[in-house]
């Protein structure tokens, strides 16, 4: 990355932050704080498409906040702010949609899934999902974009609405938007179920908040899914069991890791042991997080000030993109500006 790489990312306010969004996302916008510029927001509007309950969405903004800065996001380095709270990129969202077919968004796997799994609601917030997305990175020219695995055909989609827009207008406006996952590789955190990522919309005990308790994490891992055990030994080690080590190792207990998996070549691993020790170890590792969300969640004035605050630096930025880029479109003034 270079010094003057733009970072930009967000998460939808539908919950609390669980550990694939810790661990695919939030980690690297803590590390790239100090390095870049950075601007990551909450995407209520993106929420909007499943049709939330006000109440509910206020509730999860707030969540989503106090979880941010719970991670170790310091609104004095970056800019925090809602993404309603920058009209700007609705505007840009509008401009972007000139740009992008049907065609290719209905192809979107994540869209599909949409109709699959709700076929009740498939409005067209939900197909032009990827161009709210697109509007939120370019507002800002982002050329960073530290998501999960499960983000990348979004960010392919910006690169092809940049692209468009450029060549439509002959000018550089938009860079090349890249999705950055840490040390240089996309991950998906898995499911404690077994397969699939670990998502808050799945089994909720499958998933594990960074705000559950000790107890919680004991208990939702004493259920997280093995297999049988190792037929004899030098087996494979199964999907299941390689989720928690995996687990495991984000964690930071790689002598952990090197003992249950020689276990299992020896074919006497005690599974009830190895989830003792991941929740032991996942305990020590959220523990920093929980008590800080504990400490902020009562703190309103706080939390007000930070996104009041990172609304205004937000808006700097975007206006310098939009001007620019009416400008180019021929939206020119017919009266003098000031
Ligand atoms: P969810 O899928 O739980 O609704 P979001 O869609 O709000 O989560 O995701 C917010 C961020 O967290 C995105 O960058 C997304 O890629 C990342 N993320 C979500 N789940 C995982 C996971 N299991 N592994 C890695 N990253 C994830
Ligand atoms: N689509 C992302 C998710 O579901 C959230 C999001 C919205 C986002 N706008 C973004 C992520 C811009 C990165 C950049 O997790």
């Amino acid at each position: 990355m270079l010094k003057e790489d733009i970072v930009v990312s967000g998460t939808r306010p539908t919950g609390n932050l669980h550990l694939g969004n810790y661990l695919g996302a939030v980690k690297q916008f803590v590390e790239l704080q100090d390095l870049y510029k950075c601007y990551f927001f909450i995407a209520d509007i993106h929420s909007l498409t499943t049709h939330p309950n006000p109440k509910d969405l206020h509730r999860n903004v707030k969540t989503v906040l106090v979880e941010y800065l719970a991670s170790g996001l310091d609104p004095d380095k970056i800019t925090l702010y809602l993404q309603s709270d920058l009209p700007q990129t609705s505007e840009l969202y509008l401009f972007m949609n000139m740009h992008a077919y049907v065609g290719e968004l209905e192809r979107v796997p994540t869209f599909k899934e949409k109709v699959r799994t709700q076929p009740d609601n498939v409005n067209a917030g939900l197909l032009t999902y990827p161009v709210l997305m697109a509007a939120d990175i370019l507002i800002h020219k982002a050329n960073r974009v530290p998501v999960g695995k499960d983000q990348e055909q979004h960010l392919e989609l910006t690169r092809v609405f940049a692209r468009r827009f450029n060549n439509l207008y002959g000018q550089e406006i938009f860079p090349e938007t890249q999705a950055y996952g840490g040390n240089g590789k996309l991950i998906k955190i898995p499911s404690l179920d077994g397969t699939g990522k670990m998502s808050k919309s799945d089994n909720i005990d499958s998933c594990i908040f960074l705000r559950d308790s000790e107890s919680e994490l004991l208990r939702k891992i004493k259920k997280a899914k093995t297999d049988t055990g190792p037929e004899g030994e030098d087996m494979p080690i199964s999907e299941p069991v390689q989720n928690i080590l995996t687990l495991m190792e984000y964690t930071g207990n790689l002598e952990g890791v090197a003992f249950y998996k020689e276990a299992y070549r020896k074919a006497n691993i005690r599974y009830g042991d190895l989830k003792k020790q991941l929740a032991e170890d996942m305990n020590l590792f959220l523990k920093p997080i929980r008590d800080k969300i504990l400490d902020l969640e009562s703190d309103d004035k706080y939390l007000g000030k930070v996104v009041k605050e990172g609304a205004e630096k937000a808006h700097i930025s975007a206006d310098n993109t939009l001007n620019e880029l009416k400008e180019i479109i021929g939206f020119k003034k017919f009266y003098p500006v000031n």
